[in-house]
């Protein structure tokens, strides 16, 4: 009886966790045509990759040559609930017992023209899988990215490419870190407000690639729970029974981006009746980042799709405001006896309009570089 319960208590902490939601080809495919230079004689690895069902996995060994990589490591961690949708000829071809639940390691050094048809693709993949045993083996731990043996392998990459799971995001991206890896990712809008993730952009140790608040169509166990998710699904041409729709996707990279170094044009001159002052935060409002004044030197709070358009030599970032006041930046912290609302004030920057106090979106707060005081 207890056994059923912990069991039961175990299945709802992995639902909880929600991190199956498998990314499609064509998301990867636009965002890693912008880094092909980047990926030249580099080792990459997908460690949260199940190389018969990661199109992360598929999509560099089809182009193995293409970005003239030196080598492809993918590990997995547990067998996909999603089985049989991707690379499900490796299965028929006998290198995968779909029964067997143990976590698998490919590691490709070299695709040739195995078919000879001319060209070098997926085909010539699964032919080399066939052919070569060693390429494809059992892992010894669990698939673990944290395990020794996926430490590992992580050594030995340049890059790390994949989806990672959303509910380890901190733990993951300080892995990276720790091991001085460069990376390219994709995390959900929200990791840009945890304080070890923001502490690596302010640094510029970590910024957004191309694709930036993305609702995502994603191969997954889990249902829509939304009519208009279903339909935006239906819409994108996937069945609403095994795919999702995910909001507010970013790809997270310390990879060099162009969009990095492009400054934002700035047209607006600063106001005080334009620009309100914060009641709560010694920085002025900005609504929209179109609307950041060209002259204004002090603070700003920008909304957080600022991030987007970064260039770091025109902006400094100064740190987010929000409830936690991790920096103490706040100069006012609301009590019962200034609004019975005080709480919900004490969320963010506040603005007075017609003298009622109103609390405003999350805002990242920045200074204009170009600006002399
Ligand atoms: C968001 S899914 C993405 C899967 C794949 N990278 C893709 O994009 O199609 C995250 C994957 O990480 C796996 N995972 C969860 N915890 C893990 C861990 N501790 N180590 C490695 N992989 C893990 C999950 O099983 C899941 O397949």
């Amino acid at each position: 009886m207890e056994k059923k319960s912990s069991n039961k208590n175990l299945h709802k902490a992995n639902q909880a966790k929600k991190d199956e939601f498998y990314t499609q080809l064509v998301d990867i495919e636009n965002e890693l045509k912008h880094y092909k230079e980047q990926f030249r004689d580099k080792v990459v690895y997908c460690n949260c990759d199940d190389p018969f069902e990661s199109n992360f996995f598929k999509y560099f060994a089809a182009n193995f040559n293409f970005l003239k990589l030196k080598k492809l490591i993918a590990t997995s961690f547990v067998p996909s609930p999603i089985a049989g949708r991707q690379l499900s000829f490796l299965e028929t071809a006998g290198l995968k017992d779909k029964e067997k639940k143990e976590p698998f390691k490919i590691e490709i050094s070299e695709v040739k023209d195995m078919n000879s048809d001319g060209a070098v693709g997926i085909d010539d993949v699964k032919l080399l899988l066939e052919q070569n045993a060693k390429t494809c083996t059992p892992l010894k731990d669990n698939g673990d990215f944290r395990s020794n043996e996926c430490i590992e392998l992580l050594k030995q990459a340049d890059i790390v490419v994949t989806n990672p799971p959303f509910s380890l995001f901190r733990e993951y991206v300080a892995q990276l870190v720790e091991y001085k890896k460069k990376f390219l990712i994709l995390g959900n809008m929200n990791a840009i407000t945890y304080k070890e993730i923001f502490k690596l952009i302010k640094a510029n140790k970590l910024w957004a690639g191309y694709g930036f608040n993305m609702s995502m169509v994603y191969a997954s166990p889990y249902s829509n729970e939304l009519d208009d998710n279903r339909k935006f699904v239906v819409g994108k041409g996937y069945d609403p029974n095994k795919y999702i729709k995910v909001p507010a996707i970013n790809w997270y990279t310390n990879l060099d981006t162009e969009k990095r170094h492009e400054m934002i044009d700035l047209y607006k001159k600063y106001t005080a009746k334009e620009y309100p002052r914060y009641d709560n935060y010694d920085a002025i409002e900005v609504s929209k980042v179109s609307d950041i004044p060209m002259d204004y030197n002090g603070a700003m709070g920008v909304p957080i799709t600022f991030l987007n358009k970064y260039n770091p030599v025109q902006f400094e970032v100064i740190w987010i405001a929000d409830r936690q006041d991790s920096q103490g930046l706040r100069t006012k912290t609301y009590t019962i006896n200034d609004t019975p609302n005080y709480n919900d004030l004490n969320r963010g920057p506040v603005i007075k309009i017609e003298g009622e106090l109103r609390v405003v979106y999350m805002r990242i707060l920045i200074k204009n570089k170009k600006v002399k005081v």
